[in-house]
């Protein structure tokens, strides 16, 4: 699947992105509340309409870049700067997010929430690189009891990931990291209830 395809995709999903606001919310909230204030520069992976990436502000980092394939999505997540970022602390990036446009061991977080499986296998490694040694690495991931790709949404989730079916399989994604934690994480918004795997890790 080429990257045109791919952001054309995405920009179609992006106009009515923020009306299922409860569960991406819930999401880097859990993303980023354990993580340690004052990081230098957090980095948030495929933010889509930035709901990790305004959640990383929290964080009292000095800067965020927030990088994403979509135009029309980063255009939604840029549109919410004036109310949520005045600062302009997030710079928005439209790129893949493979490998992400960082330098190597320049990061203190990394971020990445419900995009993995539209990663794929090659973002672990890549988050290793971007990351400094110490660096803390917060993803979350689907479960591969309930996720079933189908339609015109399959051929956008790449093969070479095993979707976790427990927590230690969640876990086990991050295996070249230390200290690797993987929760359940079920967000009920009043119409669907929603469970995926929240993980967090930190680079050797
Ligand atoms: C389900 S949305 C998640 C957005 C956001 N992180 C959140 O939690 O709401 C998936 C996002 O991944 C982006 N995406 C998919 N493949 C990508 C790639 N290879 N590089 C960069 N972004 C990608 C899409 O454009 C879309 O914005």
């Amino acid at each position: 699947m080429d990257h045109d395809s791919r952001a054309a995709f995405f920009d179609g999903t992006a106009e009515h992105y923020d009306e299922d606001p409860t569960f991406h919310a819930a999401v880097a909230d859990a993303l980023v509340a354990p993580l340690p204030e004052g990081p230098e520069l957090v980095l948030d992976v495929a933010t889509g309409t930035g709901f990790a990436a305004y959640a990383a502000l929290r964080l009292k980092p000095a800067r965020v870049l927030a990088v994403d394939l979509s135009p029309a999505m980063l255009a939604k997540a840029e549109a919410k700067a004036p109310e949520l970022d005045p600062s302009g602390l997030i710079s928005w990036r439209v790129a893949p997010a493979v490998p992400m446009p960082a330098e190597d061991h320049s990061a203190d977080v990394v971020l990445c929430a419900s995009s993995l499986h539209f990663l794929g296998a090659e973002a672990f490694p890549d988050w290793l690189r971007v990351l400094r040694p110490g660096g803390r690495l917060a993803f979350s991931v689907v479960s591969g009891a309930r996720f079933k790709p189908s339609g015109e949404f399959a051929p956008f989730v790449p093969r070479d990931l095993d979707f976790p079916h427990d927590e230690a399989g969640a876990a086990a994604l991050a295996k070249d990291f230390v200290d690797v934690s993987a929760k359940t994480f079920t967000v009920d918004d009043g119409d669907r209830v929603r469970s995926v795997f929240v993980v967090h890790a930190t680079a050797p």
